[in-house]
């Protein structure tokens, strides 16, 4: 068995809610040491799957299976999801934060390992007796939740009550809580949603961690692309309960399937080869043809418009970072505040649209708009007058 094995093979599954679709036909596999991102525009079913993989659902059709590393095998699709957890080492964390805010941090890293510790005090009993293969256990659970405290650099607030925590600490805090469970698969829904871009960098130096020195397989839905295109081994696209694209972040970042489903284009490459087409035409013009504009004489409109209109700031220009995805036109992550490469593609939607040449074809000719306008007036007036006749 090397280190890169498949973990989790995903095969055929479907997921139908009376007449939808939620998961289409979908087969992807994660392997073990390896961050696998399940990327795909809001609605697209990446929940669904991972509601699916930990046994919340049971998929309509469709094979999950889990090979731990004692070789030993899962249909995760028939097993309940208590026994995904405890058995086939599958844990998750949630898209919205389900600590306990009342307890302590170590409390909730303890109450984590709550089944293992029952098991060994012989269900109560054996604690109370104080029995010392029970005693040995409890303090390998405190040793284990303070070792993963340390990992995620909250030692110093173990006794705090977990719902005074920052919202970045809240999420480090709910993973390790998962990996106190001794999983072989982890499962994020979303991680970074609402993390500011240091806490960002904290989880993805987290996860980076657990995947390294564990050896751990990681399968991670999010929205924040500079976390998935920096952390990730693998990426699977979604879109529609579909898979649409599968492999290296650069691979999936470069493919027109995957574009055209968060920028709802139609055609991309017509797309793209219009940008470029204007991009070389912009480049051929001799940069003389625009001098003598610039030699003419100011107008006098510059005194007319002394108003504060004059002094309107020239807009931002918006720059997406190199590896940020650009997410589908007009659907922002729920709930999420990284919505800014969200809105950097947004924003340069429009500019790419105006590189085409369609844009200038459907403008109306000035002087037909001229001509036309005295007729709209005509055929107004001619409406209010019938409307009037139709009263009297
Ligand atoms: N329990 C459910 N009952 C009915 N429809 C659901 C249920 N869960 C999810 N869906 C639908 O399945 C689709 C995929 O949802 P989800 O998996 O949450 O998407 P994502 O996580 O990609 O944003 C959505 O249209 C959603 O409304
Ligand atoms: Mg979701």
């Amino acid at each position: 068995m090397t280190n890169k094995d498949t973990i989790l093979s995903v095969e055929h599954v479907s997921m139908i809610f009376g007449g939808l679709v939620a998961v289409n036909d979908l087969s992807f596999e994660a392997r073990r040491g390896e961050i696998t991102a399940l990327i795909g525009p809001n609605g697209a079913g990446k929940t669904t799957v991972f509601n699916c993989i930990t046994g919340f659902y049971k998929p309509t059709q469709g094979m999950m299976k889990l090979t731990r590393s004692n070789g030993e095998t899962y249909l995760l699709e028939r097993l309940p999801d208590f026994q995904v957890n405890r058995e086939a080492k599958v844990a998750r964390t949630f898209q919205n934060l389900r600590l306990f805010s009342g307890l302590t941090l170590l409390e909730n890293l303890l109450v984590a390992q709550h089944n293992a510790l029952n098991k060994a005090s012989y269900y109560t009993v054996g604690g109370l007796l104080g029995l010392s293969h029970y005693k040995t256990f409890a303090a390998e659970a405190k040793d284990k939740a303070r070792y993963w405290l340390d990992r995620i650099g909250l030692t110093a607030r173990a006794d705090d009550p977990a719902g005074d925590l920052p919202y970045g600490a809240q999420r480090r805090l709910e993973i390790a809580r998962a990996m106190c469970t001794g999983p072989e698969l982890l499962c994020l829904d979303e991680p970074a949603a609402g993390l500011n871009p240091r806490e960002s960098d904290d989880l993805n130096r987290l996860l980076l961690s657990i995947r390294d020195d564990h050896n751990m397989a990681i399968l991670l839905i999010e929205h924040d692309m500079s976390v998935v295109m920096g952390i990730s081994d693998h990426v699977v696209v979604l879109d529609y309960g579909k898979k649409i694209s599968d492999g290296t972040p650069n691979h999936v970042k470069n493919d027109p399937a995957v574009i055209r489903a968060y920028l709802g284009v139609e055609d991309v490459e017509e797309e793209l080869a219009a940008i470029d087409k204007a991009a070389a035409k912009t480049a051929a013009t001799p940069v003389v043809a625009t001098a003598p504009a610039a030699k003419a004489p100011l107008p006098k409109l510059a005194s007319e418009f002394k108003s504060e209109r004059v002094n309107i700031p020239p807009p931002p220009v918006l720059k997406l970072p190199d590896e940020a995805m650009p997410a589908r036109a007009g659907s922002a992550s729920a709930g999420s505040e990284k919505a800014a490469p969200v809105k950097a593609a947004e924003d340069k939607k429009p500019a790419a649209k105006s590189a085409t040449r369609k844009a200038p074809a459907k403008k109306v000719p000035a002087k037909k708009a001229a001509a036309k306008a005295p007729a709209k007036k005509a055929s107004a007036k001619a409406g209010k007058t019938s409307k009037k006749g139709g009263r009297s």
